[in-house]
């Protein structure tokens, strides 16, 4: 395709400077300095769009990293050639000033409006591209409606329409076909969010009452990682999300087990039934520590893969029937959605039929395992500060969970598989 240029020698010097630039500031992000490889790397990409916007950056870096030559190169010479030798110099009157040599200062204006058109070329050309999915990618398009709450986002699929509830709604993670071009149709609920998935195309504000979208295509199935990139609050370094693109027969398979109702454990006989286990989990929260395994960060994809299957050996049906009467006498439900186990929730809440399938919790802040769970439902304040189910969940209606309460709840979750 015509945009796409090969990274090249350009690469490397972006690299260097990066590094060194970079390197005092920043030794605290994901990306690795020499490779460019990172999470959220936007000279690491996949897909169409953020293709053209990378090679639009290179373009950028060429023509100015040229200027920077030249103008250094005249600079040093001057300095050089017109440095004081002597005392004599120093003290010398200054040389005859010169009131401007018109050829030169046309000529001037001239190299610059040449480099702003070699830039300005790309650039529409790229607006036009990214803009809007390309003609030839219309017809198999996929349509998604991103919502951004604070600090959380809502996607909803309107091509899958379940009887009775409407669209097939998720939270955070956005599951998506591989090779086909996403329509995403961007909208917000209370201030400006913005969206953006580095490695696959950004960024996009997402405005409320104001109507917004952008397209995106991931050309290899993976997992990205996404990010709200316009300030919109307390919590708003915490408000990420996730895209997962899958090949079509596992895309149709995802989208099966998602317009199905939320998922019933089998009752066991009274006398079968394990003694319910409390599991202890820690509830203390590091400043700065990662919500993440080592293991999941090196492979997130597989770590989502792993989330898709319930795990029956380890589940306690006593502990998850308990786990659900708390999700109701506690009032989550009046919350959250649990499609087919519960009447409740809103729009305004991240749906849960399907939550133990996701491979994060608290909007990609935290790695779905029942460590991270139990320390987001205890301490949901100490995990994303000003969040709404603290301030106007657990406050107002006074909800305190004891680490049993915590126990159950999160082998509930889990297995919503
Ligand atoms: Cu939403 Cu920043």
């Amino acid at each position: 395709m015509r945009l796409i240029s090969s990274p090249s020698t350009l690469a490397r010097w972006v690299r260097a400077a990066l590094a060194l630039g970079g390197l005092a500031l920043l030794t605290g992000c994901d990306l690795n300095f020499w490779t460019m490889k990172g999470h959220q790397s936007t000279i690491d990409v996949d897909g169409p769009v953020a293709k053209a916007q990378l090679h639009v950056f290179y373009v950028t870096c060429w023509v100015t990293l040229v200027i920077f030559l030249i103008v250094g190169s005249v600079l040093a010479y001057a300095i050089l050639k017109f440095r004081a030798r002597t005392d004599a110099d120093e003290h010398a009157e200054p040389p005859e000033q010169g009131h401007g040599n018109p050829l030169i200062e046309l000529g001037l204006i001239g190299a610059s409006v040449l480099a702003l058109v070699i830039i300005a070329i790309p650039t529409i050309e790229a607006i036009g591209y990214t803009y809007d999915v390309p003609a030839e990618d219309k017809a198999t398009a996929f349509e998604v409606n991103a919502t951004a709450y604070q600090w959380w986002f809502k996607f909803e699929y309107p091509s899958e329409q379940i009887a009775g509830a409407g669209p097939l709604v998720a939270a955070n993670e956005l599951v998506i076909p591989v090779g086909r071009a996403v329509h995403i149709n961007l909208r917000a609920m209370d201030v400006i969010h913005s969206f953006w998935v580095p490695k696959l195309a950004g960024k996009v504000d997402m405005i409320p009452n104001r109507g917004n979208f952008l397209w995106l295509k991931a050309e290899t199935p993976g997992y990205y990682w996404g990010q709200c990139a316009e300030y919109c609050g307390d919590s708003h370094a915490v408000m990420r999300f996730r895209v997962i693109a899958l090949g079509p027969r596992d895309f149709n398979e995802w989208v099966n087990r998602q317009t199905a109702p939320a998922r019933e454990v089998a009752k066991v006989a009274a006398a079968d039934q394990p003694k319910a286990q409390f599991a202890s989990y820690r509830s203390d929260w590091k400043r700065n520590e990662k919500g993440w395994s080592p293991e999941f960060e090196l492979n997130p994809f597989q770590g989502w893969q792993a989330q898709q299957e319930p795990d029956a050996n380890h589940e306690n049906p006593a502990l998850i029937a308990q786990g659900r009467a708390l999700f109701q006498s506690k009032t989550c439900f009046s919350c959250h959605v649990i499609r087919g186990h519960m009447v409740g929730g809103s729009g305004a809440y991240p749906d849960l039929t399907h939550v133990g399938a996701r491979s994060t919790i608290a909007a990609g802040l935290l790695e779905n395992t029942p460590e991270q769970l139990a320390r987001w439902i205890s301490h949901p304040d100490q995990v994303k500060p000003g969040n709404k189910m603290y301030a106007t969940g657990y406050i107002p209606n006074n909800i305190k969970l004891t680490p049993d309460d915590v126990a159950a709840l999160v082998a509930y979750l889990r297995s919503l598989k």
